[in-house]
């Protein structure tokens, strides 16, 4: 397995370039479906997620090549109406495909997720706004079985912003027959993102960034020609580790405002940060950062998904910090290896109590998820001497080359095989 070895202290100065997005790669790729044809997108970031949901497509019968970033779907031999659960457990967004499918062809069977690391992760808002639109939905041997004669827009209303629910039913939505209108929907850019892609296929959607969305059903969609929008995650990432040990590093291509509720804490815990257009200026803070209270919360509010990598930042603040995880039940896991490092944390309940130390000092830790893998890489940015980031196949997931990225800034990792 792949590990990092990270020696602490450096600064990083440079340029480094937002890749396109994991998370609108994925609902996109997923629209591909809903039309026969050759859709391309571009701007897709070589990670195994993207990878797996690929599989996922070719399982189907459909044709993926990659091309660079650029990926070329193929749907018009689609013959196998199912994603299993070999491929559904590796990544959970396949759930994706249940949509499309239904919507094109009638029927569908997908691997029912299960849990992961950060909690039960249920989709009972996709599967009942489904049936709303006149689906049969069946759960059998671990199977979602859904079948439909036709699809017929009506309103739904969501009991929670759910991101990927919001995009299954956006994608069902767009082959059915009238108008679905969404309530208390998702407002991520990933959304919007995914809007655009399914306008150019000849969807009317009106309201994508706003919690209703409007879809005006079209029985005759082309493939599209789209770009992904940059990582919101990656940018928010990169800029936690300028407010750590950034010294006037600019980021290209990340768009602020997707990441405006990071930058107004970063802002607050002292870190220098300058925008102009698409391309940010940041540098650590004079002196140790100031401790700062977060609240995660569906978009636009501060996004679970950096919550993790902003803690790495708060175990060195001069006091104490408040973090209040609302999203996920069990997103704290790595508290524990944080702490491992030298960081003061307690966790009560949904709330973590971060007091701030002096430094941290560098051992070896294990990547438990995705976004927590990033945080200890973070926290090795500023550890004393050598920290050892065990199973970063997480970080592989969702970051691109994440390692030479931060070298070429300027710091000091190293992959290797355990
Ligand atoms: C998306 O997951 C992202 N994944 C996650 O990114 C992200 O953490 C999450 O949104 C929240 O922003 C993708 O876009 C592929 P949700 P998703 O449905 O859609 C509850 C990363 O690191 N809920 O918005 O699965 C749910 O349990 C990841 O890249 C239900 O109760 O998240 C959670 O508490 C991990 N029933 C909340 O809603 C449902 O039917 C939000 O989850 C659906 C969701």
């Amino acid at each position: 397995m792949d590990a990092l070895k990270i020696i602490g202290g450096r600064s990083l100065k440079g340029q480094v370039r937002i890749s396109g997005s994991k998370n609108a790669s994925l609902p996109i790729m997923a629209a591909a479906l809903l039309a026969s044809g050759k859709s391309v997108l571009d701007n897709v970031p070589e990670l195994a997620d993207v990878y797996t949901l690929g599989k996922v497509l070719e399982h189907m019968g459909v044709k993926v090549e990659r091309i660079g970033h650029c990926l070329h779907i193929d749907a018009s031999y689609l013959n196998h109406l199912e994603a299993p659960y070999e491929l559904v457990r590796t990544m959970r967004a396949s759930i994706l495909v249940l949509g499309p499918l239904l919507a094109r062809f009638g029927e569908a069977k997908v691997s029912l997720p299960g849990g992961c690391a950060i909690g039960a992760r249920p989709i009972e808002q996709h599967l009942q706004g489904l049936e709303r639109l006149g689906a049969t939905i069946k759960v059998e041997h671990g199977y979602v079985i859904a079948s439909a004669k036709k699809l017929l827009g009506t309103e739904l209303i969501l009991d929670m912003p759910t991101v990927t629910g919001t995009e299954n039913l956006m994608l069902a939505a767009s082959l059915a027959q009238g108008v679905t209108t969404i309530r208390n929907a998702a407002r991520e850019p990933e959304i919007v993102d995914l809007a655009k892609a399914l306008s150019s296929m000849g969807v009317h959607i009106e309201g994508a960034g706003s919690e209703c969305i409007i879809i005006h059903g079209n029985s005759d969609l082309q493939p599209y020609n789209h770009r992904v929008v940059a990582d919101r995650i990656e940018f928010g990432t990169f800029l936690v580790a300028g407010a750590l040990v950034g010294e006037d590093m600019a980021i290209v291509e990340g768009v602020p405002e997707h990441q405006a509720a990071l930058i107004d804490k970063l802002r607050a815990s002292g870190a220098q940060i300058q925008i102009k257009d698409h391309s940010i200026k940041i540098s650590k803070s004079i002196g140790r950062p100031k401790p700062v209270e977060v609240q995660t919360a569906p978009y636009p509010g501060f996004p679970t998904d950096m919550q993790a990598q902003l803690m790495a930042l708060l175990t060195v603040a001069n006091g104490v910090s408040v973090v209040t995880e609302n999203i996920f039940e069990n997103r704290f896991m790595h508290v524990a290896e944080l702490d491992r490092l030298g960081a003061n944390i307690r966790v009560d309940g949904g709330k973590a109590i971060i007091e701030g130390v002096n430094n941290l000092s560098g051992s070896i830790v294990m990547a438990t998820d995705l976004r927590a893998s990033a945080c200890l890489v973070l926290a090795g940015l500023i550890a004393e001497g050598e920290t050892v980031v065990r199973r970063i196949y997480h970080i592989d997931r969702g970051y691109e080359h994440i390692e030479q990225r931060l070298c070429n800034l300027g710091a000091d990792i190293v992959r290797f095989k355990e």
